[in-house]
This record gives C-alpha cells, structure tokens and sequence, in this order.
C-alpha cells in the first residue's frame, strides 16, 4: 500500500485510505518502540531536515526522533541564529541545504501556506509540521491514533474542539481528520474566537456553549489560547476565559460520563485547562506525545517510499 500523494502538505488533501494506512503503519511502529532496541533500519541513508522557523518542543523533537529510530541522517535547523536574519529567502535556504544532497523536508513556518509553496519549487517530499493557522497534519494523525486506542475506530465517535479555534491549525487538521473518518465534530468557544466559515455545512456543529459540547461528546480536545496570534481583544481577561469556557473539575464532575481529555500542548494552565483535570486519569495529554512519535516514524517512512516497515 501506498500514499496518495508525494508531500504531507494538511490533511485535507488525504483520502480516508492515506489516514488508515498512516495509523495502522504507526501501530507497528509503536510496537517497535515497545521493544528493548527501538530502532529499525528502514530509513538508512535517507538524509532529513527539521526546518523550523517556528518554536516547537513536542513536534520538533518527536520528528527527530522518529528520523533517529528510523535510522536516517538527521540535520536541525532552526530560523534564529541562522542567514535568515541577513535577509535569505525561504527558497533560497532549502536550495542550498538540498544542495548537501538532502532527501526529505519537515517545516514548521509561521507562514500560511509555506510548505505548499516549498513543494512547487523543490523535488524533495515535504512534511508539514505546522503552517500559521492553517494546518498541523501529524497532530491531528496522533490525536487520531490515541483516540483509537481508547475507543477503537473513530466512525461514530462524538469529539468536542474547545477554546481558540480560530487561531489553531490543530483544529483545522482534526475537523478535515474526523470527518473524513466518520466521526461527529462540535467545535466550542467564545463566539470571537470561532471562525464564521465553521457550520453545518463544514461538517461540524458549533456551539458557545462548552457544558453543552461536553455533555454530548465521548472526547474533548481542549486548545490552547494563542495570544501571541492574536492582536486585538478578543475575550475580556484569561480569569474570565477559565470561568466561561475553562475546562475545570467541577465542570467534569457535573457531567453524567466520564469524557476523555485531550490537549495537543503547550497548555496555559488555568486558562483553557486547569492542573488537576490535565493530569487527571482523564487525560491522555502524555499519550497524545508518546504517540507522536510512532506517528511521524509512518508519515516519514510511507512518504520515503521505502518497504518492510519492521525490517
Ligand atoms: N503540539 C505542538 O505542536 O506542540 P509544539 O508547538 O511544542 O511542537
């Protein structure tokens, strides 16, 4: 089996048979990474680059690991301390680090659109790892996978997306993702912070109304508030954020079913999440990264086009 595509530019390009063979790659891959050596030899002598031009913690360091249990040939670079700042085009860089004989390209860009334009200029198969607010694929692929493993295939499953909607390409990625697969999308929040493009006809409902998106859903995907995307008010204060639209213990404890919590992190704690839901047996936040991992192992090996994924 093979992808339908050559780059891994946003979900919504994919076809629900590209979503099934990443997840069913990533759990071999997982089991890989359960064992006592996790590495496999099936990307040698595929040389990557992790180009970053926008902080990461999860994302950047799970890719490089994927790329290491893989057994490819990793270089990181990151747009502070390099010739970004004397002025070098975008283009430019990737040509010259391709240059080196470079075979594949993850990008993070605070850039819409920057990874799609990359792949009408270079022959190298890209990974988007996060363009603006636009898309963030492999999130979306892991949260995925982790709310598989809780509650088997995704068709049918209720899935609430709560808070900065507006400013998340998690989001984007996860409504192209879920729909796709069958399940029922509500997206919650304050009302300036939910794009107008969002109703029925998108696929998903919305609603203002976070304890109504929680009473109905099975998931909650709780999202951080961007403030450094946003440069207006758009809610009164992050105290006021928590006491309408937070997501709280006692909010859960109200509800007639124990949901499942997830965040794709950084969380603002007390702001969109408080502590003692984030790391509540609730949460699946840690598995969300652990998942990542095994996640991004498929999206790298499946785009190389490389075969035996357990070799
Ligand atoms: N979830 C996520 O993209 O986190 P980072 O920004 O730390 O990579």
């Amino acid at each position: 089996m093979q992808l339908s595509t050559k780059h891994l530019l946003g979900i919504r390009d994919l076809h629900p048979k590209d979503v099934q063979l990443i997840l069913e790659t990533a759990k071999q891959f997982k089991e890989v990474l359960q064992r006592p050596i996790k590495k496999v030899p099936s990307l040698r002598d595929v040389t990557i680059v992790n180009l970053f031009y926008e902080n990461s913690t999860r994302t950047r360091i799970s890719f490089e690991l994927a790329e290491k249990r893989l057994s490819a040939d990793t270089i990181n670079f990151s747009s502070s301390g390099s010739s970004v700042s004397k002025g070098e085009t975008l283009l430019d860089t990737v040509n010259n680090i391709l240059s080196m004989k470079v075979d594949m390209v993850v990008m993070r860009h605070s850039a819409t659109g920057a990874p799609h334009f990359l792949s009408q200029h270079i022959p190298a198969a890209i990974v988007n790892a996060g363009d603006g607010i636009n898309e963030h694929p492999t999130q979306a692929l892991l949260d995925a996978l982790s709310i598989t493993e809780k509650l088997g295939e995704l068709k049918g499953k209720k899935v609430a997306i709560i808070g900065d909607i507006m400013h998340s390409r998690v989001a984007l990625s996860n409504i192209y993702l879920l729909t796709k697969m069958g399940a029922e999308v509500t997206v919650a929040g304050p009302p300036t912070l939910i794009p107008k493009y969002l109703t029925d006809s998108f696929g998903v409902h919305v609603t203002y109304n976070v304890k109504e998106a929680l009473d109905w859903c099975d998931v909650a995907n709780v999202l951080r508030i961007q403030l450094e995307r946003q440069n207006q008010v758009l809610f009164s204060s992050l105290r006021e954020y928590n006491r309408a639209y937070g997501i709280t213990k006692s909010l859960l404890s109200s509800l007639s079913k124990e949901i499942i919590i997830m965040h794709p992190g950084p969380i603002n704690r007390g702001v969109e999440l408080d502590s003692d839901v984030a790391d509540s047996g609730q949460s699946i936040i840690l598995d969300q990264v652990e998942n990542g991992v095994a996640v991004r192992m498929a999206v790298l090996y499946l785009l190389s086009g490389r075969r035996e994924a357990n070799a």
